[in-house]
């Protein structure tokens, strides 16, 4: 009996608004010759509605037809033309039977072949051969037709992506948007963005989703949001994704609304009510979501509650869960995000030696399906990190490393930062356990210890925004890589980028090369101007995670210390007179880093104490350095927008526009980092910028040198982030201010940039004149546009620079500035600059 259908066709997309990501398949121009040459027939070995395999023929179809505007029939049974063939390896060869050549195939592994008669996409199992058809998609939409033969398999099992939603729909460090899967204490009804973000993952390969924040809330698991749990899981099914749930530990003490369980005095992990309790749950769960992939438990750490609170190990707190989960062949993930808050005088405290702390002497405690969930350094996602040793500690347990494509510390996808490269300064890494090769990706594929399980996990914060997922187009990147280096941590950053590029932007050479420049260029640039040389990310690290503020890190207990004062900076981890950090490393490692000789210029500050005027590797001291890598990391950010420009034309104008916003408020930004850690460190040494720029800013006008007329000089939150300390704000919230002052730089065509502060509750309107000239208005909506963290304060996340370029300017005209303010925005503005066109300066 032969079935084939010919299906409806897709329409082809028209409007880029950025929600198909990499899955857009674009029409290819001039494919004529390949389209003849592609199969006419897709045969689909499963015609079960819902399964991979089933999923696997819908997109091939779907993705040929937009790609060749080509119909293919897609037959769910052998065919004698030739035909495109998607199915598992047992499926194929009970049709066609025995697969010739092909290696041998782990889970989720699948072989292509596009060499022979048909064209073979077999997995090991469906969701192999889902993933073939993507990849296969992928060379058609990059118009890549090369005859390929080869198998494929996962580096790691555990290939799961993290979202931290709330059940009232808000998103832990998302930015922008709300959960696609709560609201209001629930699951929502319309699942179609859950759909959707289960397709873009299954195309990268990831195959499981951890829905709610780690900072979970027990109504998780009340009967009504595991019903809704479930809806979730069936709209994931058909691509091969799966449901897991983060669990709040005292759940069993908090009253969940599920019949299968009791409300209890007692959350301890020996007590067997509680042992009853988390039984019935997890049988609870798999009855009714029978392929659940797991939970991921964040205890003991930051308030939630844990093990330790009885008195119990984190091994004990873990295998309660693991031990439920184990029946099903579910999967525990536990976080080893561990740590106590410390006391600053004591110089031998050090809260990156709190992972290995807790977790090293509990090896081989842990149940074979745990995994412990490692950051990829010792602190929190900053920006420059040593490895985790923590990776080198477990031999007889199960690691994954957890990466964050939120960018919570590098930007908050305000900031261009292809992350991959920051990724790779870890999973390229060599822990010499035992002075022998091992590498952290070859650790966390199990293949170093000998563990059965292992992998990644990467907290993304997808979100319901209007148009792309993570508020940003070009953010976009670091989820794709994400899922492309889970698979294979061999890969290189560029080349994944680049196929990124031509599956987003299409096939144009100068996309290619502008968007592959600003991508590969945007970490070092943002190392430069946010933290370097190891100091970390120096944001404040208390609120927003976002904008500058060096102070934040000291006087607290949370430990992300620099120790810097007038004399010197850098936390001192050696063994010999610091914390003894580096003695958490095997030996070659430690030895490395315990010398101060040895340490890489890149982590000195993470390893010593040193002298300002230290010299470095590179020649340069370190204040010189911090000096001259934050004005070369801000140079680089202004680049961006004129790579962007030359893009003008070549990309649609919806997405152009939210990609160019972005570059000019990054622009604008990276000079307050620039100028904010500059002018706080050298406040603080008093030792000045060999080239004479810190502090000095000779094509500024200041607000607070202006003639004011309904606006008042104002002092800022934090000194550093405002251009000579202050600021003009509006004398009340109901007067409009003007600021006006007479242009003594030369006459010529001048960019200008107006820098403002934008905060929370108000949308302040800004004008600006040049003799009565206007050259446009902008307001302080930033609330609604942008996404970060804001403030209610003039401070270093709401200093924002607006411009105009090209502007004709004659000495002695009179700028102007005009400010409406808004409820509790009073229209504040800190100063005015004209950089001359084509000097390359950048004040
Ligand atoms: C085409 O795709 C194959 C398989 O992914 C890859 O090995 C090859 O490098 C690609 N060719 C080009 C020109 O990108
Ligand atoms: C949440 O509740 C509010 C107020 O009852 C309602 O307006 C809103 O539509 C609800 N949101 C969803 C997604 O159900
Ligand atoms: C947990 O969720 C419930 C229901 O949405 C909410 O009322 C409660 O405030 C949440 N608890 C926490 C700690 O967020
Ligand atoms: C577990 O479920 C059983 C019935 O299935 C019930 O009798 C028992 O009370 C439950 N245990 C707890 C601790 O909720
Ligand atoms: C559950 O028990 C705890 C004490 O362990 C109590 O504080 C809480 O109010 C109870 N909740 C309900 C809904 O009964
Ligand atoms: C845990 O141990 C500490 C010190 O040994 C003791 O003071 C405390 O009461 C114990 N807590 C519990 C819940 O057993
Ligand atoms: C300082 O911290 C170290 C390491 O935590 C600890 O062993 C030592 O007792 C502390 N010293 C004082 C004076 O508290
Ligand atoms: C050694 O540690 C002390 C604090 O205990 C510190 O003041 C001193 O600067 C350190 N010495 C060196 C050489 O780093
Ligand atoms: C650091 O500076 C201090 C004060 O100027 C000086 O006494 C000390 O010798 C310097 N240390 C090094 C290692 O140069
Ligand atoms: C910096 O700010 C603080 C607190 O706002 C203020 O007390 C101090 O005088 C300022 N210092 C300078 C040098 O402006
Ligand atoms: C400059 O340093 C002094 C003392 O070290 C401090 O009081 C002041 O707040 C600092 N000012 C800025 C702008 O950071
Ligand atoms: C001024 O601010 C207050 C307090 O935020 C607010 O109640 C009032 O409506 C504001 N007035 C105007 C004109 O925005």
């Amino acid at each position: 009996m032969r079935i084939c259908f010919l299906l409806a066709s897709v329409g082809v997309a028209v409007a880029e608004t950025g929600i198909d990501a990499w899955l857009r398949y674009a029409p290819l121009t001039g494919s004529s010759v390949v389209h003849s040459a592609l199969p006419n027939n897709v045969v689909v070995l499963n015609s079960s509605q819902g399964s991979p395999v089933y999923t696997a023929g819908q997109e091939l179809h779907n993705g040929i037809k937009s790609i060749f505007d080509k119909s293919t029939r897609v037959c769910y049974s052998k065919e004698t033309k030739s035909a495109l063939v998607v199915g598992t390896v047992a499926e194929y060869e009970k049709v066609y039977g025995a697969l010739q050549n092909v290696p041998e195939l782990a889970p989720d592994g699948f072989w292509l072949d596009t060499t022979g008669f048909n064209i073979q996409i077999v997995g090991q199992d469906e969701r192999g051969a889902l993933y073939g058809a993507f990849e296969y998609l992928s060379m058609l939409a990059q118009g890549n037709f090369t005859k390929v033969a080869y198998a494929t398999n996962p580096a790691g099992n555990i290939r799961w992506v993290n979202q931290w939603d709330n059940m009232d729909g808000s998103i832990e460090r998302g930015y922008g948007g709300a959960s696609i899967f709560f609201a209001n204490g629930t699951v929502v009804s319309d699942l179609t963005r859950a759909a959707q973000y289960a397709r873009l993952l299954a195309s990268v390969r990831i195959n499981a989703v951890v829905i709610n924040n780690v900072n979970a809330n027990s109504t998780t698991l009340s009967a009504e949001n595991i019903q809704g749990v479930s809806r979730i899981a069936d709209v994931m099914r058909p691509y091969g994704v799966q449901v897991g749930l983060s669990l709040d530990f005292a759940s069993p003490t908090e009253g969940v609304q599920n019949p299968v369980v009791h409300n209890l005095t007692t959350y301890d992990p020996l007590d067997e009510s509680v042992v009853q309790w988390w039984t019935n749950i997890t049988d609870n769960i798999y009855s009714i979501i029978p392929d659940f992939a797991g939970y991921l438990v964040k205890a003991d750490s930051e308030g939630q509650a844990g093990p330790l609170v009885y008195n119990r190990t984190l091994a004990q707190g873990a295998n309660l869960f693991a031990k439920t989960l184990e029946p099903y062949g579910g999967t525990l993930m536990y976080r080893a995000f561990v740590y106590n808050l410390l006391n600053e005088s004591n110089w031998t405290e050090d809260r990156a030696k709190a992972a290995v702390d807790f977790f090293q002497p509990l090896d081989g405690q842990f149940m074979d399906n745990t995994v412990i969930q490692i950051k990829y350094g010792p602190i929190d996602f900053q920006v420059r990190e040593p490895t985790s040793p923590l990776f080198a500690s477990l031999r007889e347990t199960n690691a994954a490393i957890e990466l964050e494509v939120a960018q919570e510390y590098l930007g908050q996808q305000c900031h261009l930062v292809y992350l991959p490269p920051l990724w790779k300064t870890v999973l390229d890494f060599d822990l010499q356990v035992d002075n022998e090769s091992s590498v952290v990706r070859n650790i966390i594929s199990g293949q170093r210890f000998n563990r059965p399980l292992g992998g990644s996990a990467a907290v993304v914060n997808t979100m319901l925004t209007n148009n792309v997922r993570l508020g940003s187009n070009l953010a976009m990147s670091n989820l794709y890589a994400y899922g492309r280096l889970a698979w294979d941590a061999t890969q290189e950053p560029e080349p994944v980028l680049q196929d990124w590029i031509r599956l987003t932007f299409g096939l144009h050479p100068r996309i290619l090369s502008t968007i592959t420049q600003m991508s590969m260029e945007s970490w070092p640039a943002y190392l430069n101007y946010s933290g370097n040389l190891g100091i970390q990310t120096l944001t404040d690290i208390l609120y927003t995670h976002f904008g500058p503020n060096p102070a934040s890190q000291e006087l607290n207990g949370y430990g992300q210390w620099t120790r810097a004062d007038s004399l010197s900076v850098g936390m001192d981890r050696t063994c010999s007179n610091g914390t003894c950090y580096s003695g958490q490393y095997p030996p070659k490692v430690y030895e490395m880093y315990e010398s101060i000789e040895t340490t890489p210029d890149d982590l000195i500050l993470w390893f010593h104490h040193v002298n300002w005027t230290h010299v470095l590797h590179s020649g340069k001291t370190v204040i010189q350095h911090f000096y001259d890598s934050h004005y070369s990391g801000a140079a680089t950010a202004q680049t961006f927008v004129t790579q962007l420009a030359s893009l003008s034309g070549l990309i649609d104008s919806e997405r152009y526009n939210e990609m160019m916003y972005r570059q000019l408020y990054q622009a604008g930004h990276s000079i307050v980092w620039r100028d904010s850690v500059n002018d706080y460190y050298y406040n603080m040494t008093l030792i000045p910028d060999d080239h004479g720029r810190v502090g000095h800013h000779p094509w500024r006008i200041e607000a607070e040198a202006m003639a004011l007329d309904g606006y008042r000089i104002s002092g800022v939150a934090l000194n550093e982030t405002a251009s000579n300390k202050s600021a003009i704000v509006t004398v009340s919230n109901s007067t409009t201010g003007i600021a006006t002052h007479i242009i003594d730089f030369p006459s010529g065509r001048y960019d200008i940039g107006v820098n403002y502060f934008d905060l929370y509750g108000g949308v302040s309107n800004f004008s600006a004149y040049v003799n009565n000239r206007k050259l446009g208005s902008w307001q302080g909506n930033a609330e609604f546009t942008l996404g970060h963290e804001l403030t209610y304060f003039l401070d270093g996340n709401s200093n924002t620079r607006h411009h105009f370029f090209d502007v004709d300017v004659k000495e002695g005209d009179e700028l102007k500035i005009v400010g409406v303010p808004d409820q509790m925005e009073a229209a504040p503005v800190d100063y005015v600059v004209f950089l001359p066109v084509g000097s390359g300066i950048v004040d």
